[in-house]
């Protein structure tokens, strides 16, 4: 099969739109990644999507809708602190899990009673669901384990020859995927941090409990509140480590341990006085944020065996941050704080 990349004018989305409507998979822009979408009420297209991904079947897809009305047919019941969330966050970077509906195909949840709804703020990625008049479900648009596609490049290099079409959108604002939470009466759980921070989720509901997922790995064989929360991820090919400390002490132990396919990967202007070559990315936490995932792709491309990342925060979009970085790292964090070297 041949991939086309065409741009979102108006016949670039009918062709979408088109393709949808007849059970194909789109690339499609959002404002964090790109998604692989197909019509959420068609289990054919929805078996295509874990095809073409390599995505394990327990994992359950995110349905995007482009306007309010679309969110009734899909779920049971709309817990108060939804209404709230809804109202502030959407559209934008925020994932919601209700009760489904019986209009739900279990192929899109992955056999779990619930749902997740999002209602994404970017102008292509609304248009293409307004234009096909599908609910649209979507994960990332990268192959299972890498990270996830933050330009229609990065959707070509993992989906070129397996999807027929990817509008392109250009490059995603946020970078990370959005925030999962699911709802509950008095209560939000969140389950992946994303651009709307606990704090932020904090102004609609007093009580917001994080997964213990989203910062440390989960022991072998326990239940994840969120499948996806569970596998490595956004892993790219060399051994990634995060040593936590200050920028000195991250120096000192990348200049006693580096060899010749080390990078280190450091925030905007760090990089003097570290030996090895260096990657840079971001210097607070929304920038760093949106080029993670392509700065992780870039050491693919350079074949590095051996990488030393710093920490980033575990606060506001930071902890967003954390999180991916500390999969694409298998978990492996080397605290210097209180290390003799
Ligand atoms: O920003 C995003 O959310 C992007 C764009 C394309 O919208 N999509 C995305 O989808 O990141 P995906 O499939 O890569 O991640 C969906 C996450 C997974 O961790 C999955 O396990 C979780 O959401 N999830 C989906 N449905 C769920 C459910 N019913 N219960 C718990 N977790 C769920
Ligand atoms: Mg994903």
């Amino acid at each position: 099969m041949q991939t086309k990349i065409v741009q979102p004018t108006k016949e670039g989305i009918q062709q979408a739109a088109q393709l949808l409507k007849q059970g194909e998979l789109v690339g499609m822009p959002t404002e964090t990644v790109y998604g692989l979408a197909a019509s959420a009420y068609d289990p054919a297209a929805i078996k295509k999507i874990f095809q073409a991904k390599g995505r394990p079947q327990d994992n359950p897809l995110i349905v995007h809708i482009s306007n309010l009305e679309m969110l009734q047919p899909l779920v049971t019941a709309v817990p108060e602190p939804a209404k709230k969330l809804a109202e502030q966050f959407w559209p934008g970077p925020l994932t919601m899990i209700f009760p489904k509906s019986e209009k739900v195909p279990m192929e899109v949840t992955a056999g779990m009673e619930t749902v997740a709804i999002r209602f994404p703020s970017h102008p292509v990625a609304q248009a293409i669901i307004r234009e096909s008049s599908l609910p649209l479900a979507a994960p990332s648009a990268n192959l299972s384990g890498k990270p996830s596609p933050t330009t229609a490049q990065h959707v070509w290099e993992d989906m070129d020859g397996k999807i027929p079409l990817i509008v392109d959108g250009g490059e995603c604002q946020v970078g990370v995927e959005s925030t999962v939470v699911l709802v509950k009466e008095d209560c939000l759980h969140l389950l992946r941090p994303g651009a709307v921070t606990p704090e932020m989720l904090k102004t609609c509901c007093d009580q917001v409990e994080i997964d213990p997922a989203v910062l440390h790995q989960l022991k072998e064989g326990a239940q994840a509140a969120s499948p996806g929360m569970k596998y490595k991820h956004y892993s790219p090919k060399a051994d990634v480590t995060i040593l936590s400390g200050n920028l000195a002490q991250f120096k000192e132990y990348v200049n006693s341990h580096w060899d010749s396919a080390t990078y280190a990967l450091v925030f905007d202007g760090e990089q003097q006085g570290i030996a090895c070559p260096c990657l840079t990315y971001g210097a607070d936490a929304a920038e760093q944020a949106k080029e993670l995932f392509a700065v992780l792709r870039r050491l693919d491309g350079l074949g590095a065996k051996k990488v030393y990342a710093r920490c980033p925060e575990k606060q506001g979009m930071g902890l967003a941050v954390y999180n991916r970085l500390i999969r694409a790292a298998g978990f492996q964090v080397i605290p210097l704080e209180d290390a003799r070297m």
